[in-house]
């Protein structure tokens, strides 16, 4: 079975080191395309976690009739979970790494690898925000290590960022693109290797300006999130969407992409507040909001509550970080479009739905934002275009 292109010629087994969320997703859709996977992590209880999970998504796709029960049966047998890291490596032609976001973490991994991993390895990183150059320079080989940056879930989600580091070479580069392509998932080539490459550029500080706007507007979370799905076009609000993706991601990546840039996002201390008393959001059953113990559960969100909050602040910095991406040629307004589409799932393009706010309000709403909370905040030249 094949949903993408055809497994690329030269790769055929495929190692993910990591099972979490991101790592079993990643090994499913591998799976699902025609890769022999090998899912490794430290602990035989991680790995039972995730062949549980991908069990559990296996059976959604069969009830939905993607995929036919034997299809699922097959899949699930392509996926072998190992503890054994020489074990894992023995025959692998590309390693995906998704271990959790921490470069000391990262380091212990990659010299681990190194001393097993066979010559023609090619190493690539599933990172959200860690700099590719600096993970690749952690490695014995930065020329054949590419970042492929896959979205929750990795299972639904079809947008995989491509980001080459500083020595990767361009050989490298294609077959990073073409394996994305394998998967039946849409490649988008973030030219910059800048904190938060495209889409956390923009989803990241959005979650932080949803905790200002809920300390000092007098909404409650379900208005704020009512409004971002339903004048934002997002599928979930931004809370749930945090809640969903991990506070612990979140504060990390938070932490990783400020100590690098300070006009990448404004932190508010409600998520390392989250994050420091083990509210992670649904992983851990508490986060904005609280979780019971399905595998996945929406918050309940409508047009009425939406009706009650008007999301300008939220949208603004939105457009703002787009802008920035578009002014600093990290990649074209058409790219960052297909990226907010393919990777969170919004469906109207962003510089239409600022259109329709208005961009003059957008440009006094941000200069009043400078004016109080500083540069961050600064509207980005390519925004004076539309409001011209
Ligand atoms: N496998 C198979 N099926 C799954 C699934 C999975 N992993 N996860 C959910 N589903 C199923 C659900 O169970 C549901 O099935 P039922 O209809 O039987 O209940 C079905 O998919 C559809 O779910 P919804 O009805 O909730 O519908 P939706 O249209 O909202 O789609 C979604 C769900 C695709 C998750 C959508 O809400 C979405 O796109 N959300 C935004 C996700 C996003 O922004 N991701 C990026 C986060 S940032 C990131 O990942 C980067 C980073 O580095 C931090």
């Amino acid at each position: 079975m094949n949903f993408g292109v055809l497994p690329l010629p030269n790769i055929n087994n495929i190692t993910v080191v990591g099972s979490g969320i991101m790592g079993h997703g990643i090994a499913q859709i591998s799976a699902m395309n025609g890769y022999d996977v090998i899912l490794r992590d430290i602990e035989e209880r991680f790995l039972d976690s995730a062949m549980n999970k991908i069990r559990w998504s296996l059976d959604k796709l069969v009830e939905k009739n993607k995929i036919n029960k034997q299809q699922s049966d097959k899949i699930y047998g392509r996926i072998k979970p190992i503890v054994d890291l020489k074990d894992a490596l023995v025959d692998t032609d590309l390693l995906i790494e998704a271990v959790p976001e921490d470069l000391i973490l990262k380091k212990k991994v990659y010299s681990e690898v190194d001393q097993f991993a066979q010559e023609s390895t090619i190493y690539s990183s599933n990172t959200s925000t860690l700099p590719i150059s600096e993970i690749s320079q952690l490695t014995s080989r930065p020329e054949r290590f590419i970042g492929l940056h896959f979205f929750n879930p990795p299972q639904l989600m079809k947008l995989v960022e491509v980001i080459p580091g500083a020595r990767t070479d361009n050989s490298i580069v294609d077959v990073g693109i073409n394996f994305v392509k394998s998967l039946g998932k849409d490649p988008i080539l973030c030219n910059k290797d800048v904190p938060g490459f495209i889409v956390n550029r923009i989803f990241i500080p959005l979650v932080h300006e949803a905790a200002y706007c809920l300390e000092s507007d007098g909404k409650s979370m379900t208005q704020i999130d009512s409004s971002v799905k339903f004048k934002m076009f997002l599928p979930m609000g931004i809370f749930e969407l945090a809640d969903y993706t991990g506070l612990d991601v979140i504060y990390k990546a938070t932490v990783e992409m400020y100590s690098r840039d300070k006009k990448v996002v404004n932190p508010h201390p409600k998520i390392e507040e989250l994050f420091s008393s083990g509210k992670y959001g649904k992983k851990s059953g508490d986060g904005f909001y609280s979780y019971g113990d399905k595998n996945y559960e929406r918050i309940p969100l409508s047009e009425e509550e939406a009706k009650q909050y008007d999301p300008i602040r939220i949208l603004s910095v939105a457009i703002n970080n787009a802008a920035w991406l578009i002014s600093n040629n990290v990649c074209t307004k058409e790219d960052v479009e297909l990226a907010l589409k393919l990777g969170m799932g919004i469906k109207k393009d962003l510089f239409e739905i600022g259109k329709e706010f208005g961009y003059e309000k957008i440009i006094n709403t941000l200069n009043q934002l400078q004016e109080r909370n500083g540069s961050f905040y600064a509207p980005d030249p390519y925004l004076k275009s539309f409001s011209a």
